[in-house]
């Protein structure tokens, strides 16, 4: 099985090397994305282009901090690039993990009735903060219908918190990458980065389902990869188990054996982009920036487009003119704001 799979993975490598896809990040750099590439790619005017679609995260939607009037006005911009669809990549409210029923509904109900702007279909992959009680077992107690991933499977998912579709050739994966697992003996439960045994036995069958050479593009909350923590800390310091996939080597090693375009991921709210073999994996700067408090570590509000080429991925990112620090001003101003002052 295991040397199955190496074959699988050298044998992709091999038909990616006599393809020349070259590889570069020098677009993305510009953008402020931490880039790592292994050569030089050809003009894209070369590449035949099939779809573009945005993949926008981390919109933390809630009623305080102008969020829902900067959620807005992101799916106006991005219903202006004229995407086939939206693709959400979780967090898409603030919070569910640490609220009684009421807030957690308003903030779905306030999530659902934005996404009514956008003129193209949304497809959307949970995140933490869509994990409803976790937190606090003195609000929501665990035998509550929605408790956990319940709220969003039902108000979001379709039932579901991971399925796949495909669109004009390409199939997608959407993952559900939070695993909940006791606090270590205190009360509530912790999430950690997860894809679980079960999930990862779908995947082998959803993609054994589909023909040997169709591309894949696969999107997960937590990343796959980032080097956040390294960035932070050292090259040598650890990912934290709530930060990157705990059990991410076997899902990389199977999306690896196909025609992999790319793993779209949030979760950390900065722009960064890994090559290897011309599969990309693009961790998407935040809709909300730093939670509404502004860019965070200098990653402006924005979402990227991406673009599917014949033979792999490209992506821009886009920011919508938010300024946090202008809102705030609003907010002080009752002749700009009539509630100023107050959290609604
Ligand atoms: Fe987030």
């Amino acid at each position: 099985m295991i040397a199955h799979k190496r074959n699988n993975i050298k044998k992709r490598k091999e038909e990616i090397m006599k393809r020349r896809i070259f590889l570069t990040a020098s677009a993305s750099a510009a953008a402020g994305i931490a880039a790592v590439s292994c050569a030089k790619e050809p003009a894209p005017t070369t590449r035949k282009k099939l779809f573009s679609f945005v993949h926008y995260s981390d919109v933390h939607v809630q009623p305080e901090k102008g969020a829902k009037e900067g959620f807005l006005a992101a799916i106006e911009k991005m219903n202006s690039l004229k995407p086939d669809f939206a693709l959400s990549g979780g967090d898409l409210v603030m919070d569910s993990l640490n609220v009684d029923e009421d807030r957690a509904n308003l903030l779905y109900d306030m999530y659902i009735e934005c996404c009514k702007s956008f003129a193209v279909p949304v497809y959307n992959v949970m995140g933490n903060h869509e994990v409803f009680g976790i937190y606090a077992p003195d609000k929501v107690p665990e035998n509550h219908p929605d408790w956990g991933k319940e709220l969003f499977k039902r108000r979001l998912g379709d039932g579901r918190t991971y399925r796949s579709f495909n669109h004009k050739g390409i199939h997608f994966l959407l993952l559900d990458s939070v695993g909940i697992e006791k606090n270590d003996g205190k009360p509530g439960h912790n999430y950690i980065g997860e894809i679980g045994q079960e999930q990862m036995a779908w995947v082998k069958s959803d993609l054994d389902a589909i023909p040997a050479d169709m591309p894949v593009i696969a999107a997960a909350h937590i990343p796959l990869f980032t080097w956040w923590e390294q960035m932070l800390n050292g090259p040598t310091s650890p990912s934290a188990r709530g930060t990157v996939l705990t059990d991410g080597k076997d899902l990389f090693d199977m999306l690896m054996a196909r025609r992999f375009f790319g793993f779209l991921e949030g979760h950390i709210h900065i722009n960064e982009l890994y090559v290897y073999f011309g599969s990309k994996l693009i961790d998407t700067g935040a809709v909300a920036g730093g939670w509404w408090n502004g860019p965070r570590n200098g990653h402006p509000e924005g979402f990227n487009l991406v673009h599917v080429y014949e033979d792999g991925i490209e992506n821009e990112y886009i920011t919508y003119g938010w300024d946090a620090s202008k809102y705030k001003q609003a907010m002080l101003d009752p002749e700009v704001f009539p509630l100023a002052g107050r959290t609604v």
